[in-house]
């Protein structure tokens, strides 16, 4: 049927679960037409709003039409659309952020409730009726098993060639019920190509057109290849100290223009043959594929800008050998995570001195994004890294502060933290003697004077001495920010 029909399906009220992770394979039609039925309600005086659970960021085809058209009560988990994050910042909507990984378990575990409907986007339906998924896997499976009623969108324009890039994996269970999960390698096939579903739930199928949102990524500048160059130098010396060997270990990378870069600069690294355990494939994961710095890459779907794409469809089928789609719950596996000893790669806000890390909140109470996948990779890998500018705004801002004005990544879960000054290595060091560290080698020099004031009088004055705090001044930096727009106070 076409995507006004089935989006006249959608109640006010449902909780709908739809495909999507970071810009790929969401629906492309169905939210755009459920927007104008809600724009139409709304215009009418009544009121018409869904809970939209997705896997991760969609675009503005889905979150942008459906936060436009006030058209949600709640949103979780990840996002990263300017409209809908207008709207959670102005306080019209609930947004829940959690872990990646948690979402299809706490959906079992029925802390969202009934899943009145699933809307799944797919490249194809096999002829005996399971699916072939789209650019991104997501929560698919889950949603597809718990929804009462289902809507398909089949995407003519996703790239054929992507049958048989997906390992959806259908051995997971509830407590006390588990057993363990038994991927041992990146690249290992533990699940089937295609996505099972109940063809009797199946209330429309919509065939759509359409590029999924594109992300194009800042390009490299000083900054981001100093903060590679940080990296880069980090891996030799553990590889020097006996800590790793020339394959590192599969490498998680996150979102953001950091960590693009990031991934850029290990194909100057000189590596071979390296495997990648992570979430979604961008730009600089393409690049360290086609030029054998990676051997595979395991994630749960694509994030790409236009060159990306491009480069994908062009050398599809040497794509289709070095790249698995898994489910999010399987990508961000703590268990597997920990198994392999991921190196996990992550942007971030802010850190605070004792490594406490801000990975969503600015100034403590406006959400970026959310925190996706870092804190399953971060608590779990071998090796956590936050990397980020020493500052923000035009330098208006520290990105290392006295007080975290939000917690994502506890001082327990920070190894490293790099900004373009430098990198500081907390691994084996106490909260007095990581504070140090931090603020020599990473803070930025206009901040490295107050920041240095501050822990040494801290020390004095604390009320005890293990983490010193002076807790009325600790987050005196954001308010000053929040008031005159600047971090550094007026001279
Ligand atoms: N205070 C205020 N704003 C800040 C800031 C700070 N301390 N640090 C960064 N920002 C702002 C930047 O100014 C920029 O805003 P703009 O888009 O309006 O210019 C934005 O945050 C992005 O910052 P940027 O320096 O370009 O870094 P990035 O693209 O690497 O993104 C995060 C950084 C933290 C937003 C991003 O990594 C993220 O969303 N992380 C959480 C999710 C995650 O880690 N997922 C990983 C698993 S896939």
């Amino acid at each position: 049927m076409s995507a006004e029909q089935a989006a006249a399906l959608v109640q006010p009220g449902m909780t709908v679960a739809m495909s999507g992770f970071t810009g790929a394979g969401y629906p492309k039609a169905v939210p755009g037409a459920l927007a104008a039925h809600m724009q139409k309600a709304h215009d009418a005086g009544q009121d018409y709003k869904i809970n939209v659970l997705t896997g991760a960021s969609t675009a503005p085809e889905l979150d942008g039409v459906l936060a436009r058209a006030d058209g949600m009560n709640l949103r979780l988990p990840y996002m990263s659309d300017p409209d809908l994050r207008r709207r959670i910042n102005s306080g019209d909507m609930e947004y829940m952020d959690i872990h990646l990984s948690h979402v299809a378990q706490h959906a079992w575990f029925g802390f969202y409730g009934k899943i009145d409907l699933a809307i799944v986007e797919v490249v194809g339906i096999t002829s005996d009726g399971q699916l072939i998924p789209s650019s991104s896997v997501g929560n698919n499976k889950t949603w597809l098993e718990m929804a009462d009623k289902i809507i398909i969108e089949v995407n003519e324009d996703q790239s054929a060639a992507m049958e048989g890039m997906h390992d959806i994996y259908y051995g997971t269970a509830l407590p006390p019920h588990r057993k363990p999960i038994q991927l041992t390698n990146a690249n290992q096939r533990i699940g089937q190509p295609y996505l099972d579903v109940d063809i009797s739930k199946v209330i429309a199928v919509v065939e759509t057109k359409g590029q999924d949102r594109l992300s194009p990524f800042a390009p490299v500048d000083e900054t981001s290849e100093k903060i590679a160059d940080h990296l880069l130098g980090f891996l030799d010396h553990e590889i020097r100290a006996g800590r790793l060997n020339e394959k590192l270990l599969p490498i998680q990378s996150g979102v953001g223009n950091i960590a693009n870069a990031v991934l850029a600069g290990l194909s100057r690294g000189g590596y071979r043959g390296l495997q990648s355990y992570t979430e979604v494939i961008q730009d600089g994961m393409l690049e360290l594929i086609k030029d054998g710095t990676l051997e595979f890459a395991s994630a749960t779907s694509f994030s790409l800008s236009e060159e990306g794409i491009a480069e994908f469809n062009r050398n599809v089928e040497f794509y289709r050998e070095r790249i698995l789609l898994r489910p999010q719950e399987i990508s961000n596996h703590p268990e597997i995570i920990r198994r392999l000893g991921c190196i996990a790669l992550n942007g971030m806000i802010e850190a605070d001195i004792y490594g406490n890390v801000n990975s969503t909140n600015v100034v403590g109470s406006h959400v970026m994004n959310g925190i996706g996948g870092s804190g399953d990779f971060a608590r779990n890998g071998y090796l956590s890294v936050f990397m980020s500018p020493s500052t923000a705004k035009g330098g208006k801002i520290s990105g290392i502060v006295p007080m975290a004005s939000h917690v994502d990544h506890t001082e327990h879960d920070t190894m490293i933290l790099i900004t373009e000054q430098g990198l500081a290595d907390l691994r084996g060091k106490s909260p007095k003697q990581r504070a140090q560290i931090v603020i020599d080698n990473c803070a930025h020099p206009d901040f490295r004077p107050m920041l240095q004031d501050y822990v040494d009088r801290a020390q004095r004055d604390s009320y005890a001495k293990h983490t010193p705090h002076l807790l009325g001044e600790a987050l005196s930096w954001h308010q000053r920010y929040v008031e005159t727009g600047d971090m550094r106070p007026a001279t």
